[in-house]
């Protein structure tokens, strides 16, 4: 028996991509060379002009002081300007944007600030971990619905469930949390799902959260919309963006919500009580990123994609059958037939043990993913291809050649 108990952390499961975390080093400190496409953890250099002006503001000594929880006025403007110039949509960057210290925490403080116990949300599953536990955490209860793409994504049918969920749930859920493209299945949307879910929210008094972290890293021309170019999303919308992926600058903790005044309000409310901002070299820096030369945007999403497509391609030649995504730096991939009775945990760790490959088990993700490994396109060309060689040893090790799905 424990001498302290902490409820709140006991209502948090183990973390399961430990597990093959943990298998993984133990193999490299064996000698084994492991293709890692486990964590998205973006393996691209943050752009050299960005990495300068952080150098430059470093050295200067004012820039060493607390800076402001909301985040420096220019840094939220350089985001209004963003949403201009990417979807046509105004933000006062006093009172609709708030800079957050990746959006991680953008997301977790703001279901602290929105959700009391007993409060129900919405939210998709599978899931990035923090959408689900950031309303546990707060004490709230989470309404899961299914995210399927078996069959490809059912949009229709997923905003049926939204309904449903929210028609059946008492108390009735305050939050809708949505992550278009999504990680980890990279489903996507287009605009007439967020006009139908924001008609909804407003005729329901529902808040609608919007995660576009990968609002940048999409392909073939597909090019995902943002909730708040729809008319009146302001009513009821808030949308977190990142750095991280966009601009490769995933440790520097770069985040922004935009949208609903109120709420935007209330988070800074509760960060104000929280922290004093982001460095402000890193702010300035940030700034840089947003307005300076975007070429390495287009660059970076190209590498992304040429990934993307030895990935697949690779996976297919060898007989398991996936889809390329349209978005996101992830392939959500279904486990083949003869294996997936065994769970994503013990597929991910046999990948480790006879592939020298890293994935991330589905299972990990929550509710409707053990049929599924999710891959980060994390390692370059060459090391994909590696990967995919590994795989097919893999499978060959068990008598399977051309599984199909
Ligand atoms: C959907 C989604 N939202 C948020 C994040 C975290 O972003 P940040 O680095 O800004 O905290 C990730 C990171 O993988 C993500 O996949």
């Amino acid at each position: 028996m424990p001498k302290f108990q902490f409820a709140r952390i006991d209502r948090l499961p183990p973390y399961v991509f430990a597990v093959v975390n943990d298998l993984k080093m133990k193999l490299r400190r064996a000698g084994e060379d492991i293709v890692d496409l486990g964590m998205g953890n973006p393996d691209l250099p943050t752009p050299q002009h960005i990495v300068n002006k952080l150098c430059e503001a470093a050295q200067n000594p004012k820039n060493h002081r607390y800076s402001q929880t909301k985040g420096l006025f220019k840094l939220r403007e350089a985001l209004a300007l963003w949403y201009k110039r990417k979807y046509n949509v105004d933000l006062d960057p006093e009172t609709e944007v708030i800079t957050t210290i990746g959006s991680k925490e953008g997301l977790a403080h703001l279901a602290l600030t929105l959700i009391n116990p007993g409060d129900v949300a919405i939210v998709p599953a599978p899931a990035y971990p923090i959408h689900p536990y950031s309303i546990i955490i707060a004490g709230g209860d989470v309404r899961s619905i299914p995210l399927l793409t078996d069959e490809g994504f059912d949009k229709e049918a997923f905003f049926e469930a939204i309904l449903k969920a929210y028609k059946e749930s008492w108390p009735r859920p305050k939050l809708l949390i949505l992550n278009f493209p999504h990680n980890p299945t990279t489903a996507t949307v287009d605009l007439s799902f967020f006009e139908k879910v924001v008609d909804f929210a407003r005729e329901n008094n529902l808040i609608v959260i919007q995660d576009i972290a990968y609002a940048e890293i999409s392909f073939d021309g597909y090019v995902p919309p943002s909730i708040l170019q729809v008319k009146g999303a302001k009513e009821v919308a808030v949308e977190f963006y990142s750095l991280s992926k966009t601009y490769s600058m995933a440790g520097w903790r770069v985040g922004f919500a935009a949208g609903n005044k109120e709420i935007i309000h209330a988070l800074y409310r509760m960060k104000s009580y929280l922290d004093y901002g982001m460095f402000q070299p890193i702010q300035i820096a940030a700034i840089i990123a947003l307005k300076g030369d975007q070429s390495c945007v287009e660059e970076y999403r190209k590498i992304y994609e040429r990934r993307r497509d030895v990935l697949v391609e690779g996976l297919n030649r060898i007989g398991w059958s996936v889809e390329k995504p349209k978005a996101t730096m992830f392939v959500w991939a279904k486990i083949p037939e003869k294996f997936r009775a065994m769970g994503s945990l013990e597929f991910s760790k046999m990948l480790l043990l006879d592939g020298k490959v890293a994935v991330s088990p589905g299972i990990g993700f929550g509710e409707y993913g053990d049929e599924y490994v999710r891959f980060a396109l994390v390692e370059n060309e060459l090391r994909i291809k590696q990967a995919v060689r590994g795989i097919k040893r893999a499978f060959e090790k068990y008598g399977l050649r051309n599984i199909k799905v």
